[in-house]
């Protein structure tokens, strides 16, 4: 299984400063160090955390994979074009959203989503889909042009009880098709330390992209030393 790992919040503590630290490329190099198979990051619309001069760093440092997730807008696939991910994931954005809420109503955008998939792969980008785990959506994935789908396991990690029992079942159904379909098979949003195994075991899922849950314990891990080198200064 590979890790993709989701730097957006390294950028989120940069910005409610408006400092200089932490560079989210510093972060993806560690990542990198630490045996990540990939980088993760979301340019958003409203520039909240990741910036664009954050993309280009990344492109020249990122030395695995960097997966650029987007809303299929043309400025969005400007950006794309130019700085050249290795793949792209196409999300659904909303501007008040905290985080990315579901994935993509393909049959909605359908037409729009397809013409960026060409657009992508025509300059050279892989394209994947953030999909919920449901028959339909799958179906138009591969209609779309795209090779891959992410699929969200957000509502599995939201669940509780019998119900997450019953997302699981969804998530690893709709991985099943999605490969039958011959689709390559991501997943991610709201996995945990304490939630990601039953899903990282389903055999048709090739890569997670976690984020929160990773930078969350990077903090706390990460605190007690910071605090001494601190202590170690003042004298
Ligand atoms: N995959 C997608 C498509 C996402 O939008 C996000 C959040 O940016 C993630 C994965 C990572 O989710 P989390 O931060 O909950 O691990």
């Amino acid at each position: 299984m590979r890790l993709g790992v989701n730097i957006d919040h390294v950028a989120t503590i940069r910005q409610a400063r408006r400092a200089r630290e932490p560079e989210p490329v510093t972060a993806a190099a560690l990542a990198e160090l630490a045996g990540a198979d990939g980088i993760t990051v979301h340019l958003r619309g409203d520039r909240r955390h990741i910036q664009d001069r954050d993309l280009r760093l990344l492109r020249d440092l990122v030395s695995t994979r960097l997966n650029v997730e987007m809303a299929a807008t043309d400025e969005m696939v400007a950006i794309a074009t130019d700085v050249k991910p290795d793949q792209v994931t196409l999300v659904p954005e909303h501007p008040d959203e905290v985080t990315t809420t579901g994935g993509l109503d393909i049959g909605q955008h359908q037409a729009v989503i397809a013409g960026v998939v060409g657009r992508l792969q025509t300059a050279g980008i892989g394209a994947s889909l953030f999909i919920d785990a449901a028959p339909d959506q799958i179906a138009l994935a591969r209609a779309t042009g795209a090779t891959a789908v992410e699929i969200n396991t957000g509502p599995y990690a939201d669940a509780r009880l019998e119900g997450r029992t019953v997302e699981l079942a969804r998530v690893q159904q709709a991985a099943r098709q999605a490969h039958e379909d011959g689709l390559e098979v991501l997943g991610g949003h709201g996995l945990t330390y304490t939630n990601v195994t039953p899903v990282a075991v389903i055999p048709e899922i090739v890569e997670l992209n976690i984020g929160h849950s990773i930078i969350s314990r990077a903090v706390l891990v990460g605190l007690e030393r910071a605090v001494r080198e601190m202590i170690a200064l003042l004298g």
